[in-house]
């Protein structure tokens, strides 16, 4: 459990939040790519960490991400103009490029030097992976991009999209990592059953048999490694999952597709706000088009294609139905990433963490509030998040496999290692 003081201090991200300031020490998946299809279309509404935006897409094909509000009198630039290398607000025909530099200020005088003195909110983006990544923080210390092999691969070998999340993003980190709730909320229920029977989707071969992995880490330059391990009915061999938690908020776990190749999917779960979260799914395949293939269920989750929120939510309790969850799966809810959201958002919209009640199984959870509380600490005291200067540490899979049962997490991370793409030469 944490303190009060602690859960505010680990949740809170907007501006001059310790959280929130260290967010701005990482590159943040803003929106998606195609959300600004084309130069000079029609501009998109953001909010990230607490902040109202809005992007565009520039004549030159360059992304903007300005302050929503005109520096002038304050009118939503969401109005605007997308024009001629600039977005122009409605009100008065202010026009701002994507630095914040005002290029036009056409009702004062044309010999005044007004528009000079005016420089607007702005983060500096880059498109990469389908996704438009913002800087957020101090312009003089912008790493480059981190290099996730899901931003690498050619856009066939991808797919990426979202989902909006009526809850903090601890909670969704927090769901992501822990790799024990798989036994329980992913299972289905063959008829008869008495308990969870075996698990799909993320799920591997023998979560059902063993209920209760046993969990360790390693900490790493990224965040650190996660390894549960579960007893086989093949006596000295454990089934492992080994995957990564990446500061600030990224997964990656393992799947496979339907020809038995090794696919990889993860998530991001990036701050709209202290309540609200866009949950970015990614999944990859390193060397072959994955595009048709069902290979993580998030991607299929209906939603509103506009506000992409999802069809299934807590006004509807998730689409529950008890028959299912009589005869079919544990939860009563059919898809594995409505599961997941209904238990997220359903803990409030930040979750009480002095009244909980934290086990053996929440190893990788206090993990993780360990390290964003001291990356936030550290930064409060002047030293920079080391990951965000290490774009190449992103650069990594996840890995189900069989190893002996005697193998400790440092022996398990030599097998992983092992499994990780080449660095960019
Ligand atoms: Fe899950």
């Amino acid at each position: 459990m944490l303190t009060k003081e602690e859960n505010e201090y680990i949740t809170r991200v907007g501006p001059g939040t310790p959280m929130g300031n260290l967010f701005r020490h990482y590159w943040m998946p803003a929106l998606l790519s195609h959300e600004l299809p084309e130069p000079d279309g029609a501009p998109v509404q953001v909010r990230i960490l607490g902040e109202d935006l809005v992007a565009y897409r520039d004549s030159g094909g360059q992304v903007g991400l300005l302050g929503e509000f005109c520096p002038h009198r304050k009118a939503s630039l969401f109005l605007g103009r997308n024009e001629e290398h600039g977005l122009r607000c409605v009100y008065h025909g202010w026009k701002f490029d994507t630095t914040g530099a005002c290029t036009d200020m056409p009702n004062e005088p044309a010999e005044s030097n007004f528009r000079d003195k005016i420089r607007h909110t702005a983060y500096p983006c880059r498109d990469a992976g389908g996704v438009v990544w913002a800087w957020m923080g101090p312009r003089d210390r912008m790493p480059e991009l981190p290099q996730f092999e899901w931003t690498l691969v050619p856009d066939t070998h991808r797919t990426v999209s979202k989902l909006y999340q009526a809850n903090n993003w601890l909670q969704g980190v927090e769901g992501g990592i822990d790799s024990s709730h798989v036994s329980f909320l992913h299972s289905s229920r063959q008829s008869g059953a008495q308990g969870p029977t075996r698990t799909f989707g993320v799920g591997g071969l023998f979560s059902s048999t063993d209920t209760a992995p046993k969990f360790s880490l390693l900490e790493t330059d990224y965040g650190f490694l996660i390894g549960a391990s579960r007893t086989t009915n093949v006596q000295d061999l454990s089934y492992w999952r080994l995957t990564p938690f990446m500061l600030p908020f990224y997964t990656v776990i393992p799947g496979r597709i339907s020809s038995g190749e090794q696919v990889y999917s993860g998530h991001a779960w990036v701050p709209i706000d202290d309540y609200s979260t866009w949950m970015v799914t990614y999944s990859w395949h390193p060397a072959e088009p994955i595009a048709q293939q069902r290979v993580h269920p998030a991607h299929y989750v209906p939603r509103d294609p506009a506000t992409f929120k999802p069809l299934a939510n807590r006004s509807n309790w998730y689409g529950l139905d008890r028959q299912m969850q009589k005869t079919e799966n544990y939860t009563g809810i059919a898809n594995g990433s409505d599961q997941d959201r209904a238990v997220q958002e359903t803990m409030g919209p930040i979750v009480d963490r002095t009244t909980e009640h934290l086990g053996t199984s929440d190893t990788a959870v206090i993990a993780a509030r360990r390290t964003l509380i001291r990356q936030a600490h550290d930064l409060e005291s002047g030293r920079e998040p080391a990951p965000a200067w290490n774009p190449a540490a992103f650069r990594l899979r996840s890995l189900s496999c069989e190893l002996p049962a005697a193998y400790t997490i440092e022996q398990a991370n030599t097998a992983f290692q092992a499994r990780q793409p080449s660095p960019i030469a």
